[in-house]
């Protein structure tokens, strides 16, 4: 089974990336979307969203804890797309992900994003460039929800995404009118499962080892990617794997110290006192602490104080 870390937009970053691959049990990291109009992405772009670039081996890049990170593009014109794939993988991606799934009526606006899913030819048309532009062995991935509005074209893009060359497919079970709205509909992951040849990794609801077994069975697939679950419950991975029980709130409290490390990073700038706010956002949903915690750090601005508080 592979537990893959799920891209999150301004939410799972590389310092959370290398936070929570270092507690263990992810077998892939997906960064947050690199957003493709009608220019090849500076190096530098590239790399404030995957920083892991700098650390390739003949494997690809890793986290520091030696997690696989792939680059994850969105975008709408194929051959944009490709040239940009290609750098990607240059630059030491382990392989490159194509985003089907983003909600943001901007992104949508813009035809990226879920809105695609209305038109399989057009998926078809963007797979199928990135696989020419990269090297024959590169892994070109991609990630769906459902549909748009329904579920009417589920089976026939995961086809098209198959039949471009595509070597697998996370599919996140719901479409985009659906949101985040619970449930995730596993059974639909199996239908699409049962109509293509290549690796399914199954998405969406995934907080527990019991959602994760039922998601499994359900789905049918073997690999599964989480993304708020990993941050309600840091271990998640390994919870699901059966390695480790869930950690217990005075050892996440730790972590939370520690994530203060990478604030050194960002001198200036606010991001220790937003993220650590957010995050428990997430963590308040496994943990009570973490509401009581929230209740205490919420007014305060500076790491320094959030330190002194931890
Ligand atoms: C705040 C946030 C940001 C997200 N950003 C991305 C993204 O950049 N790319 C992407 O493919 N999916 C993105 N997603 C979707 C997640 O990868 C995932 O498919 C979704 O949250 C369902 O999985 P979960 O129930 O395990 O969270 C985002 C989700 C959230 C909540």
């Amino acid at each position: 089974m592979r537990v893959v870390l799920a891209p999150m937009d301004g939410v799972l970053d590389h310092f959370m990336r290398d936070l929570l691959t270092k507690i263990g049990g992810y077998d892939l990291c997906v960064t947050e979307f690199v957003r493709v109009v009608d220019q090849i992405i500076s190096d530098r772009a590239f790399l404030r969203y995957c920083p892991e670039l700098t650390n390739v081996s003949a494997y690809g890049c890793t986290t520091e804890a030696g997690t696989p990170v792939r680059v994850q593009l969105l975008g709408q014109t194929p051959n944009c797309m490709a040239d940009n794939a290609a750098k990607v993988i240059e630059l030491g991606s382990y392989g490159v992900d194509v985003n089907f799934g983003c909600p943001s009526k901007m992104v949508n606006k813009n035809r990226g994003g879920a809105i695609l899913l209305k038109d399989p030819e057009n998926l078809y048309q963007i797979i199928s460039a990135i696989k020419k532009s990269v090297p024959e062995d590169a892994i070109v991935s991609a990630k769906i929800r459902l549909g748009y509005e329904d579920k009417s074209l589920a089976i026939e893009n995961a086809q098209a995404i198959e039949a471009a060359g595509a070597n697998e497919l996370t599919v996140h079970a719901r479409t985009k009118v659906e949101g985040y709205k619970p449930p995730a509909h596993w059974q639909w992951i199996a239908k699409i499962k049962q109509n293509i040849n290549i690796p399914v990794i199954a998405n969406g609801d995934i907080f527990t080892l019991d959602d994760a077994q039922k998601c499994r069975e359900v789905s049918g697939c073997t690999d599964i990617m989480v993304g708020r679950g990993a941050l309600m419950l840091p271990n998640l991975a390994l919870v699901i794997k059966q390695i480790a029980p869930v950690k217990p709130w005075h050892e996440v409290r730790a972590l939370l110290l520690d994530y203060s490390e990478y604030e050194t990073y960002g001198a200036k700038s606010k991001y220790y006192p937003n993220r650590i706010k957010q995050w428990l956002k997430y963590l308040k949903l496994q943990y009570t602490e973490a509401d009581e915690l929230f209740q205490e750090i919420r007014t305060l601005k500076t790491a320094e104080t959030i330190r002194a508080l931890l």
